[in-house]
């Protein structure tokens, strides 16, 4: 291969990925099956696992660090439902900086530790007029509109093919399994198309019209880099968000962060049991 600046920064980037992922398994006793990001106040979910062992972001070769609060900045890696997860505590977002090399470095990580399915949560703010603040959304699909893209530049082969199939962003089956297990279990789960939008701010009353009018149920600031990312890589991937507040052209309540964290953590239960579910069910 000629070496151009581009690809030149790619070798770094493969060599980076290859020390987090040496660095990880040498810590681990056994090979992660899933890996479970945790978004903003749903951080309940790490009490789930047994025989925990932690690894903070810190202690990782090239990991970045973590600045917002309700996140803690770990790899929990455990059982859940007799699973081996790997759960990453404190997820990177673009507003806060790092670039979308930095917010996706965890995926190609994951990727190279062996593990094929991801599932993330997150919080997200409901457009969709029949969603209620506590909601569980399956999300289905996503509109991109980040202002970088986390596939721009040279691409490796190694990791995925320059131009990526995404008619499945999100894996059909574990969608199903969820819907149908939240039916047997009493849940209401309802599905959607999420929006990721750069933030920090939260959407003015026209931006949450807008985001409606292009198509989508709800948005946040996170995921949609994550799952390019995963499906680059062909992962499976499953998300849920819940509804933490409710916005459009009509509503002027004002959004806080404190509210956000609230309201995720009173759904935390229901994402708790689906999400055990789809760990245990093997889909
Ligand atoms: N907008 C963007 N991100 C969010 C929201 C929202 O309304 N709620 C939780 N995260």
């Amino acid at each position: 291969m000629i070496m151009t600046a581009s690809n030149k920064i790619y070798w770094i980037m493969l060599e980076k990925i290859k020390e987090a992922v040496d660095f990880i398994q040498s810590k681990l006793p056994g090979k992660p099956e899933f890996a479970v990001v945790l978004g903003s106040g749903l951080g309940k979910l790490q009490d789930e696992i047994s025989d925990a062992i932690v690894i903070g972001y810190e202690q990782i070769p090239n990991f970045p660090k973590v600045t917002v609060k309700g996140h803690s900045g770990k790899l929990i890696f455990g059982k859940i439902e007799g699973k081996n997860v790997l759960m990453m505590a404190g997820r990177f977002h673009y507003y806060e900086g790092y670039d979308m090399k930095e917010v996706t470095f965890p995926m190609r990580v994951f990727k190279g530790l062996g593990i094929e399915k991801v599932i993330l949560s997150n919080a997200s703010g409901g457009v969709n007029p029949s969603y209620r603040i506590g909601d569980a959304v399956v999300i289905r699909d996503h509109i991109n509109m980040m202002p970088e893209h986390p596939l721009r530049g040279h691409n490796d082969d190694e990791l995925g093919p320059r131009f990526v199939n995404m008619s499945h962003p999100y894996d059909p089956d574990m969608i199903d399994f969820v819907i149908e297990f939240g039916k047997q279990n009493g849940i209401e789960v309802k599905t959607g198309v999420y929006m990721g939008l750069q933030g920090p701010t939260f959407e003015t009353p026209a931006e949450y019209g807008m985001v409606r009018i292009l198509g989508a149920d709800c948005v946040g600031m996170s995921t949609v880099p994550e799952v390019i990312v995963a499906n680059h890589q062909s992962m499976r991937v499953f998300c849920i968000s819940v509804i933490t507040d409710l916005g459009g052209p009509e509503i002027q309540i004002p959004v806080s962060h404190e509210e956000v964290l609230s309201a995720a953590d009173k759904a935390m239960p229901k994402i708790v049991t689906l999400v055990k579910g789809l760990i245990a069910s093997g889909v």
